[in-house]
């Protein structure tokens, strides 16, 4: 058995949750391998909206085992909230939680250096969640962090103090006041809630699942866009949210990927500051915004809408290895005369089909257009329902990024879903 992978190929936000959901019958295991509490994954069944941000979006189909991978970081907090809101619903979820050892942990001084390093860049703030995710990542590849076996150690609370003694000296240097006594409090309630789950060598029982024929679903969290080496930089999250951190992430070999289900909206959203080539400032932006109530899951911001950016989703394509794409939210253009893609940008007078390097870089979309379809496609329930001018849309994308598109999702409910 292999991994198959489903990851966002924008800026984040693409309908990640919906698509694992959906997929989760097919698998035995869903795994989370980079990100944390920053994402927010919205599932949609039985007239309910629900939103996840640290446990996989697999929780609710009953059979399936749902891991947190050692590329993500944790807040316990957040998680134990998760947990509570899941028990208060009847989900059943003792033994289908699993958590690695290596998973790193965020601390509440973790979120407050976050706060701090935003207010300090004033101006150029990277619009971070935040949520401690950057701090996190920087505690791990400096090798000081705290990891989630770490907490059944004797010393974990001794541990804990040096690492946040340390982080105290770095806010006085930002002349950052706050105050963490009750968060710091819950933290340590919520570490007993983590303590009641398998807290694994993710890993190995990994590897024994996939020699067992049990198969596996990665999922993202952010996109390509957001990507720490290949994203907008410095406007970017703070891990690889590309195929390659599956593989770092849950410690897969790279010849153990299978499938990699490439996600993206059907137009651009972006959330938190840095370029966005084809965001729109008119009526058409304020329309997708409020028809794809594009407001985040997690922080509730306003998502800067844009056209779909060809450009971008092809470099998205090519440094994931997308095999199949899933377009979602293509209802959100039911009402629109006009579509436009970005299928080219002009950066200093020269046109190009590369997304530039500079994030300062002035760049100018080239559009091609396509008529709109006019009419409301959320019944459809077969691929040869849906409108000529959507499929005209759907096989211009194919042609253009040369690969085939599988899923187009037409409502956010479970059931809203087209499979090809
Ligand atoms: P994720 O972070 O990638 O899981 O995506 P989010 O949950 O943050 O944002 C996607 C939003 O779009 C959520 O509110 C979903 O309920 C909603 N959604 C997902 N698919 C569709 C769709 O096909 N049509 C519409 N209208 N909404 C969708
Ligand atoms: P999901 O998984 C959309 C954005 C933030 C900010 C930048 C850095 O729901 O798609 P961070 O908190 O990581 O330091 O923020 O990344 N961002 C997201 N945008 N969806 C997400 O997750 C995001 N996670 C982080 O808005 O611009
Ligand atoms: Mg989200």
């Amino acid at each position: 058995m292999k991994v198959d992978v489903v990851l966002g190929l924008q800026w984040g936000d693409e309908g990640k949750g919906k698509v694992v959901d959906v997929l989760t019958p097919s698998y035995g295991v869903i795994a989370r391998f980079q990100g944390g509490p920053n994402a927010g994954h919205s599932l949609k069944f039985n007239g309910k909206k629900y939103v996840l941000h640290t446990i996989p979006s697999g929780i609710f189909r009953a059979s399936a085992i749902n891991i947190i991978g050692n590329g993500v970081v944790m807040d316990p907090v957040i998680f134990a909230d998760e947990v509570k809101e899941l028990e208060k619903m009847g989900e059943e979820i003792e033994g289908r939680i699993k958590i690695s050892k290596k998973a790193h942990l965020i601390m509440p001084t973790h979120r407050m250096l976050d706060a701090a390093s935003e207010q300090a860049k004033g101006k150029t703030k990277i619009g971070s969640t935040l949520k401690g995710i950057g701090p996190t990542y920087m505690d791990k590849t400096g090798r000081n962090g705290l990891r989630v076996g770490d907490i059944l150690l004797p010393d974990f609370k001794e541990r804990y103090g040096a690492l946040k003694a340390k982080h105290e000296e770095m806010l006085k240097n930002y002349n950052y006041s706050y105050d963490i006594a009750e968060y710091e409090k819950q933290w340590f309630e919520a570490l007993e809630v983590v303590k009641r789950f398998d807290i694994i060598d993710s890993e190995y029982e990994i590897d024994n699942y996939l020699n067992h024929n049990k198969g596996i679903l990665a999922e993202g969290a952010q996109g390509a866009m957001l990507d720490i080496d290949f994203g907008t930089y410095p406007y970017v999250t703070s891990s690889n949210t590309t195929t390659a951190g599956v593989c770092t992430g849950l410690g897969v070999a790279p010849s153990r990927i299978g499938r990699i289900y490439g996600i993206f909206k059907a137009y651009c959203t972006r959330v938190g500051s840095g370029p966005f080539p084809t965001e729109l400032f008119d009526k058409d932006g304020d329309t997708l915004c409020e028809v794809g109530c594009e407001f985040g899951a997690t922080t509730g911001r306003r998502r800067r809408c844009g056209w779909l950016d060809l450009v971008a989703l092809k470099y998205a394509v090519m440094i994931n290895g997308v095999n199949s794409l899933i377009m979602m939210k293509a209802d959100v253009l039911n009402g629109f005369d006009t579509i436009k893609v970005a299928t080219s940008y002009i950066v200093d007078g020269v046109e190009t089909d590369r997304y530039p390097f500079d994030s300062q870089a002035k760049v100018e979309p080239v559009y091609t257009e396509f008529e709109g379809w006019n009419c409301d496609i959320s019944k459809a329930t077969s691929y040869d329902e849906l409108p000529r001018e959507l499929k005209n849309y759907i096989a211009f994308i194919e042609k253009e990024v040369q690969v085939p598109v599988k899923i187009v999702s037409v409502g956010p409910d479970r059931s809203e879903t087209i499979l090809r």
